[in-house]
């Protein structure tokens, strides 16, 4: 069925937020995020329970979400479904849910890839946040520096070569005893600790490389975690009192050297694109210190977009928008359509 117009459902269960959404013109009508709270003791998502409670949540969750939309499911005119990258078995319930909705409607249905729709979170609020842009997608899984052309049409500027930046986050949050996920935690407990007490390195940001060299543009965060895991353990072997008064400064030190980076490495993108605006995208661009230090560094000719908080972590706003952007460039997925936890990142080069 082509797409017509009209109110786009999404779809996301990529990890742990079984969540939907409606999108009308890139406006948000309904929207309903259930973060799955069954990890917590484990200190990270157990992909067999995301999956388990996806199945359990999601008829209920897309009920809340056209309800508060105000939108019968007869009245929607097409459906959008994260179809990767994620975890397997989580990304199969949204699929294989959206897939079975859009087909006893005679709706069009198309499959997103997650990090395209963490760009697209920005249009929602900020229309204006079109291509050309620089991006920077931070997430749990992924670190990717991006110049966007036009929209579907992406330069990998760079990559993480080992850790996201979300993950080491979550690790070393996880070292200092700090709850999951670990990166709002290492925000909180840095506010009342010093950068600089202790000192971390600032991995990949050598002044001696140039654009045309392999890592100017890439992230490595395993050995700024390892770095980290070391000298808490130096701490430590001072006694309980000694980690326990230099907890804040270890945490301040980590999120500066993290943020130190990231500026670093998006001002180098910026400078050489010649591109000043710039966009966020991923659960780490909720962190407070990362916005204003870029904000800052971009000022006075730049401009940054941020998602807010909600929109920055998963959602399937930013599922629902970009499936609205593809169904009116006339494009639609068959029911061949499958879940692919590696999905490649649509129109790079
Ligand atoms: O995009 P997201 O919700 O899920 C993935 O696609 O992975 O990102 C989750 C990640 C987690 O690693 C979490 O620790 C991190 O985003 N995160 C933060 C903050 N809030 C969430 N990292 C740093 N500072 C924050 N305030
Ligand atoms: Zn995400």
């Amino acid at each position: 069925m082509p797409f017509r117009g009209g109110p786009v459902l999404g779809i996301e269960s990529s990890c742990d937020e079984t969540s939907a959404a409606v999108v009308a013109d890139g406006r948000v009508l309904g929207h309903v995020i259930l973060s799955q709270d069954a990890h917590a003791v484990f200190g990270g998502v157990v992909p067999e329970i995301a999956a388990r409670q996806h199945l359990a949540h999601i008829d209920g969750v897309v009920a809340r979400a056209l309800a508060e939309a105000g939108v019968r499911a007869g009245e929607l005119a097409g459906v959008g479904v994260t179809a990767g990258p994620g975890l397997v078995g989580a990304l199969l319930v949204g699929l294989n849910w959206a897939k079975g909705f859009a087909y006893s409607l005679g709706l069009p249905i198309v499959g997103v890839h997650h990090m395209e729709a963490h760009l697209f979170a920005n249009s929602l609020e900020s229309p204006e946040a079109t291509p050309p842009f620089v991006a920077l997608l931070i997430s749990g899984g992924h670190t990717m520096l991006l110049h966007a052309a036009s929209w579907g049409s992406y330069e990998l500027l760079g990559a993480t070569r080992d850790d996201a930046v979300g993950e080491a986050f979550d690790k070393v949050a996880r070292r200092l005893g700090l709850g999951f996920p670990g990166g709002p935690e290492i925000e909180r407990l840095a506010r009342q600790g010093v950068a600089g007490k202790y000192r971390l390195p600032r991995p990949m940001l050598s002044a001696r490389e140039g654009p045309g060299e392999a890592g100017f543009f890439d992230f490595s965060f395993s050995g700024l975690k390892t770095a980290t895991a070391l000298l808490i353990g130096e701490i430590e072997a001072g006694g309980e009192e000694a980690i326990a008064a230099a907890r804040p400064d270890v945490a301040a030190e980590f999120q500066e050297a993290i943020v130190d980076v990231l500026v670093g490495k998006t001002m180098r993108a910026v400078d050489h694109t010649g591109c000043h605006r710039v966009l966020l995208g991923g659960g780490v661009a909720r962190n407070g210190p990362l916005r204003e230090r870029l904000a800052a560094a971009l000022a006075p000719a730049g401009e940054l977009f941020a998602p807010s908080p909600r929109l920055s972590t998963d959602n399937a706003a930013m599922v629902a928008r970009l499936a609205e952007h593809r169904l009116a460039a006339g494009e639609a997925d068959g029911l061949e359509l499958n879940a692919d936890p590696a999905l490649p990142f649509p129109g790079l080069s």
